[in-house]
């Protein structure tokens, strides 16, 4: 039976390996204000079914969800209208192509393929009937996160409006299909606020236990996600949720994830615990680099992937 110093020295040890792989990769820097972050920093925060918090290195570093933001906005969009409105807007298949790639809407494979790219983000985000989204969105990150704190980084959230034209085009394209309704401007808005809420390793690995629990709270027990949900979203994180890097990323690690070009991962593994990693540099796939690896190296220490327990007889 393993306990925290265990898990201590493992995360410690996920660090180096980490860390070993930063020089292929660089910090995102076509948001201007990302291009900030310090490409140093590499952080891992595990915790245990029963509320155990485990850590090492920049664990504390506060950064932006950037793309983590999609599943939040799915589960919201999912228990605001449900699954025959959402999907009847957005796929549930992966894409060979980058998170911000047009080459879909442009070639008429519609609707976008999935919630997890930033065309089906931006619709998914439209699907959802609130009078005021962005609070609403707020409220559930920090009620998952169990931090009343979590805000808005308003530096970030001006520098990708400011900046954010492929995403423009991407709302304009989706307007034109008439695949986006309402106002393209007030959808990108709010797909931005959601985009630069700022948390932290700790907050991410709080909302990854409840994913990793099915939507009940193991510390707690309450039930904060309808099963169903977390389902969906898991089983899109799994498919989807690295890019066009989720097949490999399923291959060597098989935890259900989600990256942000801030440089964090979410992941839920299969034995009930929840990680979240910050890593600022970030492969050519958008991907953190020190995460993808911490989480590789976690992966096959642990055996979290989620095919790891199952044993299969040759017919
Ligand atoms: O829309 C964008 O381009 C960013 N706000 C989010 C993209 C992102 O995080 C892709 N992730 N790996």
């Amino acid at each position: 039976m393993m306990i925290a110093q265990d898990f201590d020295l493992i995360l410690q040890d996920s660090l180096v390996y980490g860390r070993s792989h930063l020089s292929c990769g660089k910090v995102a820097d076509y948001i201007p204000e990302l291009a900030k972050a310090d490409p140093s920093h590499l952080g891992i925060c595990l915790m245990l079914p029963d509320g155990t918090v485990c850590h090492a290195g920049s664990w504390k570093i506060p950064f932006t969800m950037q793309s983590i933001a999609k599943t939040f906005s799915l589960i919201l969009a999912l228990k605001t209208v449900g699954y025959e409105k959402v999907f009847s807007k957005v796929g549930m298949e992966p894409t060979g192509d980058c998170f911000d790639s047009i080459v879909q809407l442009e070639t008429k494979q519609l609707p976008p393929f999935n919630p997890m790219i930033n065309a089906g983000a931006i619709v998914t985000v439209s699907c959802i009937e609130l009078p005021n989204p962005f609070g609403a969105f707020l409220e559930l990150v920090r009620q998952l996160c169990f931090n009343d704190t979590i805000r808005l980084n308003e530096q970030v959230y001006l520098s990708e409006k400011r900046t954010g034209l492929r995403n423009r085009s991407i709302a304009y394209l989706l307007q034109s299909d008439h695949i986006l309704e309402g106002d393209p401007e007030q959808v990108l808005d709010r797909y931005f606020r959601m985009c630069s809420v700022e948390v932290t390793t700790e907050d991410l690995a709080r909302y990854a236990l409840i994913l990793a629990n099915d939507g009940t709270d193991p510390v707690t027990g309450e039930e904060m996600i309808e099963e169903w949900i977390v389902r969906i979203v898991k089983t899109l994180m799994l498919t989807c949720g690295m890019y066009d890097e989720s097949g490999e990323f399923a291959v060597k690690t098989g935890i259900p994830s989600k990256s942000g070009v801030g440089g964090g991962i979410v992941a839920a593994t299969e034995q009930g615990m929840g990680i979240a990693t910050y890593g600022p540099v970030l492969n050519k796939k958008g991907n953190s680099v020190g995460g993808i690896h911490m989480l590789e190296y976690l992966s096959r220490k642990l055996n979290l992937h989620y095919l790891a327990n199952k044993t299969y007889t040759a017919v």
